[in-house]
């Protein structure tokens, strides 16, 4: 971490918690909770949870979706937008995550589309990069990763730039147990940060969050935050469990 840059903790509940589960989870933490200039703390639920959770949404705790649609209304069956999120109070929202990319066609190009959009309707885009196993061990890690970050960010001006986060997020790291090391992390993340000085100058890279995601628990954040280039981290399972959570939280403090 660096300090000119706040932290982030971001959950990605992804298909998980009922209503009373989602409620009982934020009664337990809210207390417990740093200051959101400490550490900012996000949760992303399920588009049905969102609005009964931004009620709940304390000075210390933003609430997220996981997706959207980048258009702003129209015939599009199941999907969201980002005029109904900013509408219903959603400040963040995730981006092309590698579920998304592989298990419902979003694209480079889509992903671009909805950083561009949720950008427009002034809602943070965590939007996500990350290589497969067989990406890694053929040394395309870098290749892929240029590829996606410079797509994702095609025609964003530079101070729309900065307030956009970028999540790391190897593949094979991805509920598996298997964290990229902290050497690993820093070197991609570092490398993200590289592509961003090159698209829009050190003002914009020396500002930017990146966080890692993949695997991190309270046994491995605080090595992973101690790296220069790791601005908090995307949390998934281990977002699912209060304790655990606020241990995370804590620790980006
Ligand atoms: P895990 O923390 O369960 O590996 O999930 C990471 C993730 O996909 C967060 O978006």
């Amino acid at each position: 971490m660096n300090k000119n840059r706040r932290p982030v903790i971001a959950g990605n509940w992804k298909m998980n918690k009922t209503r009373d589960e989602a409620l009982q989870f934020i009664y337990t933490i809210t207390p417990e909770l740093p200051k959101n200039t400490d550490v900012e703390t996000v949760i992303c639920s399920s588009p049905v949870l969102l609005r009964c959770l931004v009620k709940r949404q304390g000075e210390n705790l933003r609430i997220g979706a996981q997706t959207m649609h980048q258009s702003e209304s129209g015939a599009f069956t199941g999907e969201v937008s980002p005029v109904i999120l900013k509408n219903s109070g959603v400040e963040y929202v995730i981006i092309g995550h590698s579920e998304r990319r592989a298990y419902f066609n979003e694209t480079d190009e889509t992903v671009n589309q909805k950083v561009l959009a949720a950008l427009k309707h002034d809602i943070i885009a965590i939007a996500c990069c990350g290589e497969t196993l067989e990406e890694r061990e053929s040394n395309k890690t870098e290749d892929v990763i240029k590829r996606q970050v410079v797509a994702m960010m095609n025609t964003i001006p530079a101070d729309a730039a900065k307030e956009v986060i970028i999540a790391y997020e190897p593949i094979w790291a991805i509920g598996t147990g298997k964290t990229a090391t902290k050497e690993m992390a820093e070197e991609t993340c570092g490398f993200v940060r590289n592509v961003i000085e090159q698209l829009y100058g050190k003002a914009v890279s020396d500002k930017i969050r990146i966080l890692y995601g993949g695997s991190v628990t309270p046994a491995n954040v605080s090595e992973l935050l101690a790296q220069t280039n790791i601005d908090g981290a995307l949390v998934g399972g281990a977002s699912l469990d209060s304790e655990n959570f606020l241990k995370l939280v804590k620790a980006a403090k």
